[in-house]
Order: structure tokens, then C-alpha cells, then sequence
């Protein structure tokens, strides 16, 4: 069967080091040319190559700025391989017309574990008598260490991970309380909290999960800390700011808490290997991580694949479904027709353009799907008969026209 462009020669970028189950999806969908690197490039040998690249895949450290998307001409979308996508210029990607996808999801379940792991030593007091048995100094007693099971657990934020957690410490055998500022559906027996002091109140270890940025900055200030049981602990694997360092340090120091852990920092090393500073380093009975909470194998491999699936979709149907930039369409499958891909600027009149040109060429419509927001616009229509490349050309010259695909 003739296709519109053959998959064999879509050339698939995929940087960074990522898993190579994203090769396997591409690979598994007909793609033929894969280029899978463990480096990262920099801005300028991206830009030399990215005029080639149909679809690039990178990871967190990659940066894709106004100047390489201006050279990706034949650029149909970005997947970062990961959670966060500001080392992409996500405005520029969309007025060029190109979908960026992620990984929203795929390392819940990693940082939920660990959380539950921490749980278990915060409360056994295992970090303050592993650094003395390092030292050489046997702490062979049952003071300060408690069972996890009949505890409470406090979790700020009942998210996708923060349910999670509240799913393996009930298997723990814990009572499961969660304060969240949406109404959310209880999972297991778990219950909700009207407010912040009084969840801080009822818990022996709190949990973070909130999202990140200026509305819950400090969240977790002096007060909260204050309000918090005495002899209880704090776990923040969310956002770094979302905790007041000093304020926490503070009530450590008094013993008001018996213990916190920690993987995301208010200031991180940009890099492995670089020297990583904390008031919190002073406190045994703290355990800090490097920003790993989601940092799993099954995590790398569950990423790779989530979002080559999307990449993937995308390539062949046009579907932009879980994009972080673009306009969200899901579409059915196409199949014995041509279906015509339209981005452009919203701007009045493209779409009365658009089936003007139907009209015009007589072709009848199978379906149409429109989507637009205050930049852009995206149309997508199904034709029945095989005239998807004359009316693509016909399409190309409407003014406005970001860029057109056809696809059977
Ligand atoms: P999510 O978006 O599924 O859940 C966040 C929840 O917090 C939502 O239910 C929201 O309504 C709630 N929320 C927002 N503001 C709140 C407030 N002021 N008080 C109480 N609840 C509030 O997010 P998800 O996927 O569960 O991630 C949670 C956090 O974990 C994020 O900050 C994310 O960046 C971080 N994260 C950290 C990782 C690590 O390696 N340490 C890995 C993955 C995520």
C-alpha cells in the first residue's frame, strides 16, 4: 500500500540517553531510521542537524530555543523523554506548528515507594543509627524506634503520587489522612482533612506532594512546622521551595521533629558531580537524596515508551493528545482515507478558506475536527477521495498557514 510518506525514511533524533524502549516503539511502528545517542548535543550542533530530523526525542539537559526551532524545518514534534519541558521554548514550538509531548505520569510509582521507605526509617530512627554505625558506634536499642503500622500518615496534595502513597501505607497497616485544595475521591480508606493546621496536627509523618511554583512556595513555613506533632517527621519529595529550609532546620535542632527527608532542595547542583550544600546536613536523623525520588530503571523504560507511543500517534494520525503546548485533538483512525493536516495562525477567515477550497475542488467531506486557542489553529478533515496532495497544495497558500501534513 502506498502511504503519503514512507515511515522508513521519517529520520527519529532521540537524545541524552534515552532508554531504548523508545527505539522499540518507533521501531515496532515501521519507523526505520532511529538514531538513538547517549550524548546530549549543544545548541549549535543541534542546529546543524535539526533541519534533517523529523522527530527529536530529548531529555531535561537538552535546550531547544527560538534559534534551533527556527532551523527545524521539517520538525514534526518533540518528545522530552522526562517530566518537566521548560528546556523547551513551548510558545515558539507552538507558533511553529510543532506538538511537544512528556511523561507526566510514568515515575509516580518510584517516588511513592520511596516515600513509604522513608516513612519505615524516619520512624525506626535508622538514619541517625546508620551514620553512628559508620562511625564504629553500636546503638543496639529500641528507643525512638517505632512501627509503621496503627501510625498516621499525612499527605499534603492527593495527587497521582500522593494516592499512591496512601495505597501502600494502608497496605502498611497505617490510618491515611489527605488535605488537598480540589475535592478528590478517597482511595481505599483513606480520608480527607479540611484544612492544613489540622492535618499537620493529627499526623506522625506529613508527606509532600503538591505541585511546584509561587502557590505553594513556603507552604511548609515556621507556623506549619510549629503546628506539626512533637516527634514527628517530614517528608518533601515534591518541590524544593515548597519547604522553609531554615524553619525546618530550626525545629530539628529544638527536636520539636525527630526527622525529615529530603529530595528536592530550594537550590540543586545543576549536575552529577557537583559539590551539594544543606543547613540539613547537620542533622543525623535527616535523610537526603538527590533529587531521585522518580529515578527508577522501570521508570527510565516506562518514559521511553509513553512518550514514543505519543510521538508516535501523532505521526500517524495527527492526534496531539497529552501534548503540553498544543491544541488537544484526538482523532479516530483514517483508514482508506486522506486526511489533511492545517495549523495556522488564528487569525479570521482560514477556515472559511479552508472549505472553500473543498468546495471549490467538489470533494466531500468525511469528517472535520477544529480546535483553536488565542495563537493558533488546528484543522484537520477526511476526505474520501484520493485528492489529499492537490488540495494540500491548494491549502498551503491560505494565508496564515503555519503548516500542512497529509497523511494516508
Ligand atoms: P499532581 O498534579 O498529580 O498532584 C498535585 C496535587 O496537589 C493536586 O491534587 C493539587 O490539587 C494539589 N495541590 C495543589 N496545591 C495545593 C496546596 N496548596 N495544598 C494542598 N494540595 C495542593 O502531581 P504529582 O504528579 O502527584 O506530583 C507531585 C509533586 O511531585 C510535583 O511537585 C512534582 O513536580 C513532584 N515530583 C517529584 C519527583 C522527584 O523525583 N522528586 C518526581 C515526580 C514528581
Amino acid at each position: 500500500m502506498t502511504t503519503s510518506f514512507p515511515k522508513s525514511k521519517i529520520k527519529v533524533l532521540l537524545l541524552g540517553g534515552i532508554h531504548k524502549s523508545a527505539r522499540d516503539v518507533f521501531h515496532a511502528s515501521g519507523y526505520g531510521e532511529v538514531e538513538l545517542l547517549d550524548k546530549e548535543l549543544t545548541e549549535q550542533e543541534l542546529k546543524s542537524r535539526i533541519g534533517q530530523v523529523h522527530l527529536l526525542g530529548i531529555r531535561s539537559a537538552t535546550r531547544i530555543t527560538p534559534e534551533v526551532i527556527s532551523k527545524a524545518r521539517k520538525l514534526l514534534a518533540i518528545g522530552c523523554f522526562c517530566i518537566g519541558t521548560n528546556q523547551v521554548d513551548l510558545k515558539n514550538a507552538k507558533l511553529a506548528g510543532i506538538p511537544v509531548f512528556n511523561a507526566p505520569f510514568s515515575n509516580t510509582r518510584s517516588v511513592a515507594e520511596l516515600v513509604i521507605a522513608e516513612v519505615i526509617m524516619l520512624l525506626r530512627d535508622i538514619p541517625s543509627k546508620n551514620f553512628a554505625a559508620h562511625r564504629g558506634e553500636w546503638r543496639k536499642s529500641s528507643k525512638s524506634s517505632y512501627e509503621v503500622r496503627g501510625k498516621t500518615l499525612g499527605i499534603i496534595g492527593y495527587g497521582h503520587i500522593g494516592t499512591q502513597a496512601g495505597i501502600l501505607a494502608e497496605a502498611l497497616g497505617m490510618r491515611v489522612l489527605y488535605f488537598d485544595i480540589e475535592s478528590k475521591l478517597s482511595i481505599g480508606n483513606a480520608q480527607p482533612v479540611a484544612t492544613l493546621k489540622e492535618i499537620l496536627a493529627a499526623s506522625d509523618v506529613i508527606t509532600l506532594h503538591v505541585p511546584g511554583g509561587t502557590g505553594t512556595r513556603h507552604l511548609i513555613g515556621l507556623n506549619e512546622l510549629k503546628s506539626m506533632k512533637r516527634g514527628a517527621c517530614l517528608i518533601n519529595a515534591s518541590r524544593g521551595h515548597v519547604v522553609d529550609i531554615e524553619a525546618l532546620a530550626s525545629l530539628l535542632r529544638r527536636k520539636h521533629l525527630s526527622g525529615a527527608a529530603l529530595d528536592v532542595y530550594p537550590e540543586e547542583p545543576a549536575s552529577t558531580g557537583e559539590r551539594f550544600f544543606s543547613e540539613l546536613q547537620k542533622f543525623e536523623n535527616t535523610i537526603l537524596t538527590p533529587h531521585v525520588a522518580g529515578s527508577t530503571l522501570e521508570a527510565q523504560e516506562r518514559i521511553g515508551r509513553e512518550v514514543a507511543e505519543k510521538i508516535v500517534l501523532f505521526s500517524d494520525t495527527g492526534s496531539t493528545a497529552g501534548s503540553v503546548n498544543f491544541l488537544d485533538v484526538t482523532l479516530p483512525s483514517h483508514s482508506g482515507k486522506h486526511r489533511i493536516l492545517h495549523i495556522h495562525h488564528n487569525q479570521p477567515g482560514v477556515l472559511a478558506a479552508i472549505n472553500e477550497a473543498f468546495a471549490n475542488a467538489k470533494v466531500n467531506i468525511a469528517g472535520q475536527f477544529l480546535q483553536t486557542d488565542q495563537d493558533i489553529g488546528y484543522v484537520v478533515t477526511d476526505i474520501d477521495q484520493r485528492r489529499g496532495l492537490e488540495l494540500r497544495s491548494v491549502l498551503q497558500e491560505i494565508p496564515g498557514t503555519i503548516r500542512t501534513r497529509i497523511l494516508y
